[in-house]
């Protein structure tokens, strides 16, 4: 901890002092409009950043093709946080302090939005999280927005499913501990299943970078549970999969959003199937704006189906630069003012409204893993 303290540069110290003309609030004059983008483009997470990058830069490119907004391109610069938190804040110091940018996209994790969010809110330059869900993320500060549904609405979403839709009684949670978003979801999920009249008969926690699970699934499996929930990422969720197959564990596991990557498939196999998590869309929705969406995507990557955080990072583009074309203006606070009034934005993700507490409302959907691919089972309105 000492050491993490002693590492945080002193930048960090003044953008955290508030001072009255912080340097990134000056208002873009250029010939462009620099916007900034920090995630993890590397380390154990590097698909939530890589992914969000396609889809915001495929949302740049073609508002770019179409004129730039107010008369003046885009330039998008793209900073890597490595997954850590720490990096996160000095990704975030760049790109106000260096570049000057008129508003923040980032990041995908729940932790690493709440590590940066407060030098965007004492800076004063708007940040928008295209798809970190946990609460606590917009109670940052009045600059602080997302473009997604948050994880009251995810837990309520996966436990009804159970309850109702599996029609289980029972239910044990694995916690990423260290997690705010897998610590929050799991609270959620708790909260509406005994709400519900379910019963979590137990629960196990484990941290990001684990290899070895079994000691508490061993645990989890003494309570004969018949789902286990676990709200964590795709770095671990497979691995927790195929170990609790090992042990004889059969019953469908459950997740949320964590679990979306090609990589729950590819190293989960046989032991993911059947199982089922909440997500932000579908690649079969038959709405033309998913569509086109996709095959757009897929042209550009080599017929890759675009991810949940391609698509986010593509919708949260889009609704910023909207917002900046309705200020009238670079201005950071007119760009926040707008981002604060969009309404009814027609996303790929769904119909996008910010509400006073800037979080979108918007539907989920429930995914089941089956055949190797992602199906659509349910759609949920906010
Ligand atoms: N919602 C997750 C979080 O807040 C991040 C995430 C978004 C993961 C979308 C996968 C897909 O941490």
């Amino acid at each position: 901890m000492i050491r993490r303290l002693a590492l945080l540069p002193l930048a960090f110290v003044f953008a955290l002092s508030g001072c009255r003309q912080p340097p990134g609030s000056r208002p873009a004059a250029g010939d462009d409009i620099p916007i900034g983008l920090y995630g993890s483009l590397t380390g154990s997470t590097a698909t939530f950043g890589q992914s969000t990058k396609d889809g915001v830069s495929l949302a740049t490119e073609e508002v770019n093709a179409a004129g730039g907004v107010l008369g003046k391109p885009i330039r998008l610069i793209v900073e890597d946080n490595q997954g850590k938190p720490n990096e996160a804040v000095n990704a975030v110091l760049k790109l106000i302090q260096r570049d000057h940018v008129v508003a923040v996209l980032g990041d995908v994790a729940s932790s690493l939005s709440i590590a940066a969010a407060p030098v965007c809110q004492q800076n004063r330059i708007p940040m928008l999280s295209p798809s970190s869900t946990n609460p606590k993320v917009t109670e940052m500060g009045d600059y602080i927005f997302r473009a997604c549904f948050i994880d009251p609405f995810q837990g309520d979403v996966m436990a009804k499913f159970a309850f109702k839709t599996l029609k289980m009684k029972t239910a044990a949670v694995f916690t990423d501990r260290k997690n705010d978003y897998s610590v929050g979801l799991a609270q959620f999920f708790k909260e509406k299943f005994t709400a519900l009249g379910g019963k979590i008969v137990a629960e196990e926690g484990y941290q990001a970078g684990d290899r070895e699970f079994k000691p508490q699934l061993t645990n989890l499996r003494a309570a004969n549970p018949e789902t286990i929930f676990v709200p964590g990422y795709y770095t671990e969720c497979a691995l927790i999969a195929r170990q609790a197959r090992e042990l004889g564990i059969t019953v469908p596991l459950l997740g949320g959003d964590g679990w979306d990557s090609d990589v729950t498939i590819e190293s989960g196999g046989a032991a993911v199937e059947g199982c089922y998590f909440s997500n932000h869309y579908h690649q079969d929705d038959p709405r033309p704006e998913v569509r086109s969406f996709v095959k757009k995507f897929r042209e550009i990557h080599d017929g890759r189906t675009p991810d949940a955080m391609a698509v986010t990072g593509y919708d949260a583009a889009k609704i910023l630069y909207d917002a900046i074309r309705r200020a009238r203006s670079t201005d950071p606070k007119a760009v926040r003012d707008a981002l604060a009034a969009t309404k009814d934005f027609v996303g790929v993700s769904g119909k996008i409204t910010i509400g006073p507490d800037r979080n979108a409302s918007k539907s989920a959907v429930v995914l089941k893993i089956e055949g190797g691919r992602f199906k659509f089972v349910q759609l949920v309105a906010p």
